[in-house]
């Protein structure tokens, strides 16, 4: 087993400027497309951790605060929380700017599960998460709590 890893040696930031081709019907960002970009950051995280591929197991409730518009500047910042033998929780944040103005709102966070998969498709081990500061040790204790609310609800 590899050795183990810190939440920041896995840490993915994506921006993306939100043009015409995000757009719903109402003119602003489709959620959809927000979604998809926060997966694919999670996913990343993930694999950089795993130093393997992964698949997406589960995703928590997904609520977003404010609207995103067309023009604004997206980010999406993705760090490990936890990891099992096999999984890892991906802490998923998203946040735009209008660049016009500079206010910058926090729309919506979401956690994310992967699983670290084998050649042949199968859950392999990952790297343990090394967690040493209050804020990782407090997000771990909370991510374990999700975990459990997830299993038993499998
Ligand atoms: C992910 C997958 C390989 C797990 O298969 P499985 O038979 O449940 O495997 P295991 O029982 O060994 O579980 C593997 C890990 O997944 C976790 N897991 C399984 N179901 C879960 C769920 N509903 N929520 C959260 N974690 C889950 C287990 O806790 C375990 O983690 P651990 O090793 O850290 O304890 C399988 O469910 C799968 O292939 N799902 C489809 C994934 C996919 O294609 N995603 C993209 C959708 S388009």
């Amino acid at each position: 087993m590899p050795n183990a890893k810190a939440p920041a040696a896995s840490r993915v930031s994506l921006g993306q400027l939100m043009g015409t081709d995000s757009s719903n019907t109402l003119g602003n960002v489709h959620g959809g497309h927000i979604m998809k970009l926060m997966d694919e950051a999670g996913a990343a995280a993930a694999i950089r951790h795993a130093g393997s591929k992964v698949v997406t197991v589960a995703v928590d409730q997904m609520v977003f605060h404010e609207p995103i518009r067309l023009g604004d500047l997206v980010t999406v910042s993705a760090e490990l929380t936890h990891v099992g033998r096999t999984s890892m929780e991906a802490e998923v944040s998203v946040t735009a700017v209008n660049l016009l103005t500079g206010a910058t709102t926090h729309t919506n966070t979401a956690y994310f599960v992967y699983v670290a998969i084998d050649k042949e498709g199968r859950p392999s081990p990952v790297p343990a998460l090394t967690v040493t500061t209050e804020a990782e040790r407090k997000r771990w204790e909370e991510a374990v709590v999700r975990r459990e609310r997830r299993l038993a609800g499998k």
